[in-house]
């Protein structure tokens, strides 16, 4: 279920391991190949999608990074990855370019991706044979599968679907958002740039050379209308201010405010049905680990599949859940904690920002620290 990163991980590995597997997704290929979502990928996902023979456009056009600069008090410093890491690095390289490459991987091996399908929902996931029913070009389908794999984000219906009472809840929703940009101005700077800032947190990222993404944290409620182009470029020029560097502007294309929550539900399978991604966890995006983790939940089950088809035996299967979950909070972990060193809080006192900024001196003149933010950033491993 769903044509997001992790469905579509999924279906073009099992394909490679000559497992058959149909995608529905209710959206359109032009609207989800379209929708402006995150673009860092770790060393283990570059390395993945690469095995997949999906990396070829990525290595052309994505951009290797192999440190972040963490910026407060009006001065950088940077995070060198490959040398806290023994080489390892990120790829900017756009969400939905990979979904992209993973759609045209999956139709030109003949694979079923089923866009714009309605009414969907599934059955009997206890059972056998789990159904997924969905209506498409005017008549009803019903799809008898061994697995459903939920993959439908966080507001899909795989979740939802599973008995009350079966799932427990984690949440944190966190008091203010981010404010988004897409900008038609060459990076001012080779590498992503976390700022902390009295006046709140800012992010420089980028797409390509040309294209810039900004973000700005606002109140989770903000209003976008509220917020003029000029009146977004001089809060950016104010909250990433640093000696002999300059932030260039330039025509911005895209604009919006999205919030930020911490979500986790356990456990993360019920019966033949199995959640990953976003459908059983939501990180706040100053990880830059939504993708990721995504792609990391389902490479658990491609593996667990394989073993269930070449075997018999359910063994991985019945294990997903708790494989998956030790890693989720450990990247929970990791993003709650950059959320926490770097943006404002309401009601916070100037004993929280003196910690704060404590914190970020620490973090930046520690190679333990370092080391620590370091091997999160370029990816945690697998199991
Ligand atoms: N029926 C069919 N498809 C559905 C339904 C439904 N009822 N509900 C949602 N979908 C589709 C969505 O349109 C979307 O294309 O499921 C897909 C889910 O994709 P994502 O939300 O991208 O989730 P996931 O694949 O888990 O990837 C998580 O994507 O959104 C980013 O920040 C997020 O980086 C994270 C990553
Ligand atoms: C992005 O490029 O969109 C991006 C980068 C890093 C983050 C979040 C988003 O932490």
């Amino acid at each position: 279920m769903g044509a997001g990163p992790a469905g579509l991980v999924l279906s073009h590995l099992l394909y490679l391991q000559g497992i058959d597997s149909v995608v529905v997704e209710n959206r359109s290929r032009q609207y989800v190949e379209d929708r402006v979502r995150a673009g860092v990928l770790e060393q283990g996902t570059v390395d993945l999608l690469t095995e997949m023979g999906v990396g070829e456009r990525m290595k052309s056009e994505g951009l290797i990074h192999y440190g972040i600069e963490l910026r407060f008090e009006g001065r950088g410093h940077r995070i060198d990855f490959r040398d806290l890491t023994g080489g390892k690095g990120i790829m900017i390289y756009a969400q939905h370019e990979v979904l992209k490459d993973l759609n045209n991987a999956r139709l030109a091996t003949g694979g079923q991706v089923y866009f714009e399908v309605e009414n969907v929902s599934v059955h009997d996931f206890n059972d056998a044979y789990p159904k997924i029913r969905y209506r498409k070009d005017g008549s009803d389908h019903e799809l008898t599968c061994d697995f459903i794999a939920g993959c439908d984000g966080f507001h899909g219906i795989c979740r939802p679907s599973i008995p009350e009472g079966v799932l427990t809840e984690y949440e944190r929703v966190y008091p203010f958002g981010w404010l988004g940009i897409l900008a038609e101005a060459p990076p001012s700077s080779d590498e992503l740039v976390y700022t902390y800032h009295d006046r709140g947190f800012a992010l420089l990222s980028m797409r390509t050379p040309h294209i810039s993404r900004l973000y700005l944290q606002c109140d989770p409620n903000e209003n976008i209308d509220e917020w003029s182009n000029d009146r977004i470029w001089q809060e950016l020029h104010t909250r990433l201010a640093s000696e002999g560097w300059r932030l260039t502007e330039g025509p911005i294309v895209q604009k919006g405010v999205t919030g930020m929550r911490s979500f986790v539900v356990e456990p993360m399978q019920y019966g033949n049905l199995f959640l990953a991604g976003d459908s059983a966890h939501i990180v706040p995006p100053t990880g830059a680990k939504g993708l990721n983790l995504a792609v990391a939940d389902v490479q658990v089950l491609a593996r667990a599949l394989e073993r269930f088809y070449t075997t018999g035996k359910r063994c991985q299967l019945n294990k997903y859940s708790h494989n998956c979950l030790r890693r989720v909070w450990k990247v929970q972990r990791f993003s709650g904690w950059m959320t926490s060193m770097l943006h404002r809080f309401p009601g916070e006192d100037p004993f929280d920002q003196r910690r704060q900024l404590a914190e970020l001196d620490y973090v930046t003149n520690s190679r333990a620290a370092a080391q620590t933010l370091a091997e999160n950033y370029v990816g945690l491993p697998l199991t």
